[in-house]
């Protein structure tokens, strides 16, 4: 990680390169840099990736692997980009040696088991060791120009998975420490990151990968299930979707873990002593930080019309609970509990 770390790309001594890139870092020139730092023999750019991979550009993307047959395959984008190329790749059958560069930090896909594909308006978690890259580079250069809205989106992903994973039901103490020190960092940097400050980002970028790491061991939970259901059905950007849920969430789920959310609130400076407290100060500062980073506070807001969710709720509640993520939430779910949170967040009508 750090300035200049796509220079490892030259060790790799590929012969057969194979990028594959959200069109964004085409025309921006970062496949260039790429290109160039990996000097490879004869390469080729698959850059038809889209916002929320589906499984038919997944297959599109897997028919070009088969026919180039990469040694190399590095994938350059947000989470989009690198789920779409590690299902190329799974699906391609191809043994090549997979580097994951994230140009968002929000994700985690880069050291994680999953791959998000969408498919009839529904997204998949698969969800294999098989998917997970051999090497992650984080780049310093790439996140200069990230917008404050992206940066938003993509650090309430961060913060929930080190969420999630922290309480699920898979955590370990190794698990536990990366996703607390996730968390914090992003809770603290994400305002300054937002107003435009640079210095921070490679701090968060790297959080996002320990959040990443943290959860691909330790779980998700209903805030993941439920954001894979609504973001396939209503194409809302994920991370957003996860700034409306968590504060539901951490309600529905505090009984079951009340200590762990309320040493995290603690440590990440909201105080209260009992842990009753803690965990409300929680609650509300995730409310307080989705403000400041101008995000929706319900799907309303986020432009899905109640009537919509209403309408779409026996859909949405039975699809989520098929949802792998539900598996490791740290209370057992039911039905009602779904309908519940859904109720929070759809706004007044
Ligand atoms: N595999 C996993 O472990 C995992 C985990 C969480 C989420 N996801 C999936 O990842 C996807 C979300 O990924 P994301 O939040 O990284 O966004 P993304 O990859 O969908 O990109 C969002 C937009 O940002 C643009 N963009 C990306 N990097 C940029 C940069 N540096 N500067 C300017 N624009 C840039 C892209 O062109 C795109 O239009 C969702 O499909 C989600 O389900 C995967
Ligand atoms: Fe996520």
């Amino acid at each position: 990680m750090g300035e200049n770390a796509l220079s490892a790309l030259g060790e790799l001594e590929s012969e057969r390169l194979l990028v594959v890139a959200d069109p964004f870092f085409v025309k921006s020139g970062a496949v260039q840099k790429v290109l160039d730092a990996a000097k490879s023999t004869q390469s080729r750019v698959f850059d038809k990736v889209e916002p929320d991979p589906t499984v038919m550009l997944a297959a599109e993307g897997a028919a070009a692997v088969k026919d180039f047959n990469p040694d190399v395959l590095v994938a350059l984008g947000g989470g989009s980009a690198i789920d779409c190329a590690k299902a190329m790749a799974y699906f391609g059958g191809s043994g090549a040696y997979f580097v994951a560069i994230p140009t968002t930090s929000g994700s985690g896909s880069e050291v994680t088991d999953f791959a998000i594909l969408t498919h009839n308006s529904v997204k998949h978690p698969l969800v294999d060791e098989k998917l997970r890259p051999d090497m992650a580079i984080l780049e310093d250069a790439f996140l200069k120009a990230l917008p404050p809205g992206l940066v938003a989106d993509a650090g309430m992903d961060v913060l929930a998975h080190a969420l999630e994973a922290l309480v699920a039901k898979n955590a370990n103490p190794i698990t536990d420490a990366l996703a607390r020190d996730a968390f914090c960092t992003v809770f603290a940097a994400l305002p300054a990151s937002f107003a435009g400050h640079q210095e921070v980002r490679l701090k968060i970028h790297a959080a996002s990968c320990m959040a990443g790491m943290a959860f691909t061991q330790a779980g998700l939970g209903i805030c993941h299930a439920l954001a894979h259901v609504l973001g396939g059905m209503y194409h809302v950007p994920h991370g957003r979707l996860n700034g409306i849920l968590l504060p539901a969430v951490i309600e529905c789920n505090a009984e079951a873990c009340r200590e762990k959310y309320a040493r995290l609130a603690r440590e990440a400076g909201l105080g209260g002593s009992a842990d009753t407290i803690a965990v409300r100060n929680l609650k509300n500062g995730i409310i307080r930080l989705r403000k400041e980073l101008k995000l929706p506070a319900t799907l309303q807001q986020a432009g899905i019309q109640p009537g919509q969710i209403w309408r779409d709720t026996p859909r949405i509640v039975a699809a989520a609970l098929e949802d792998d993520c539900c598996k490791t939430n740290p209370a057992e779910i039911a039905d009602f509990m779904l309908r519940k949170i859904l109720d929070e967040v759809t706004g007044n009508g």
